[in-house]
């Protein structure tokens, strides 16, 4: 059943997004191996389209190399990643081009050429994929600043933004093509309070007014709940919970208290793996 993209606008919370066969994204049995380190050992999830859906899990978990598996920069070892009816596994270099046209990125750093102005940031993807005349692309940039709530910042220099504003025009840059998906890489990291709530806000009216699908790489739960429809916690290469974000916090499992409490301890080590300590220090055998 297609999610109804109306219908989630009126509600923050549409518990579940109805998981379905129309799901935009579909990832099955997915492994992968990066080094020798297990990343994925068989993991499932779905995006429903027109959803917000978000991805938590510890640092370290996979979660950036998740969405580079659904852009097919990263090709898994085993398993199937569909985006809109694709298998990307084994899509042509030209096909994966044209897929990652129709994805937006917003990345954590933002990622402006500083040399360029907000402009020329917004207008660099039509200016490298595109031979629209000046004049479409000042429209096609223009319109998609005034979404951002930062047309009157156009010709300001990167250097000259906060940090909420440059996340902004990252966000007006990834939806220059009009994407049917956007990818969120930690959106929230360093932003103040207010900044944090304006992306936030961009987010959810991105979803519901243009029906763009979203997946939400987040660790700020408060934001999540307020935003995504489903939430997937992946650690140690597998789902360990999944459900819409108050059903998640209501959950009594270890991984969603100390996911969703913030607790230090839990099924997440505070140590890193590491050698045997006394060891380490040169004590080897020195304890017995
Ligand atoms: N290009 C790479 N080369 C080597 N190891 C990598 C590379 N990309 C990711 N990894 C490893 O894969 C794991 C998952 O990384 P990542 O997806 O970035 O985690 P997350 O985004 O959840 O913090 C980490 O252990 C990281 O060290
Ligand atoms: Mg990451």
């Amino acid at each position: 059943m297609p999610v109804d993209s109306a219908s989630l606008s009126t509600s923050e919370h549409a518990a579940g997004a109805g998981i379905s066969s129309d799901a935009l994204v579909q990832v099955r049995g997915l492994r992968t191996r990066i080094g020798g380190k297990i990343i994925f050992d068989g993991l499932d999830l779905e995006v429903p389209r027109g959803s917000v859906t978000a991805i938590m899990g510890p640092s370290g978990t996979g979660k950036t190399t998740l969405l580079r598996h659904l852009t097919g920069q990263l090709r898994p070892d085993a398993g199937s990643v569909r985006v809109d009816g694709r298998e990307v596994t084994t899509l042509s270099r030209h096909a994966l081009f044209e897929l990652r046209e129709r994805i937006g990125f917003l990345f954590q750093n933002s990622a402006l050429l500083t040399d360029f102005s907000v402009f020329e940031n917004v207008a660099f993807p039509l200016r490298q994929h595109t031979r629209l005349p000046e004049e479409l692309i000042r429209n096609v940039v223009l319109t998609k600043l005034q979404a951002v709530g930062l047309r009157g910042a156009a010709n300001l220099m990167p250097s000259e933004l906060s940090g909420g504003m440059a996340r902004r025009v990252a966000l007006a840059r990834a939806i220059v093509f009009d994407p049917m998906l956007i990818l969120y890489d930690e959106p929230f990291v360093g932003l103040d309070p207010i900044a944090l709530n304006q992306v936030l806000r961009l987010i959810a009216t991105l979803n519901r007014t243009l029906g763009i699908t979203s997946i939400l790489v987040a660790h700020e739960l408060a934001a999540v709940r307020r935003v995504a429809h489903h939430v997937y916690l992946i650690a140690d290469g597998r789902l360990v919970a999944q459900g819409a974000p108050d059903q998640l916090a209501r959950e009594d499992s270890p991984w969603t208290r100390q996911f969703f409490g913030g607790e230090a301890d839990g099924p997440v080590p505070f140590q890193y793996p590491a050698p045997d300590y006394a060891a380490d220090l040169g004590f080897a055998g020195a304890a017995r």
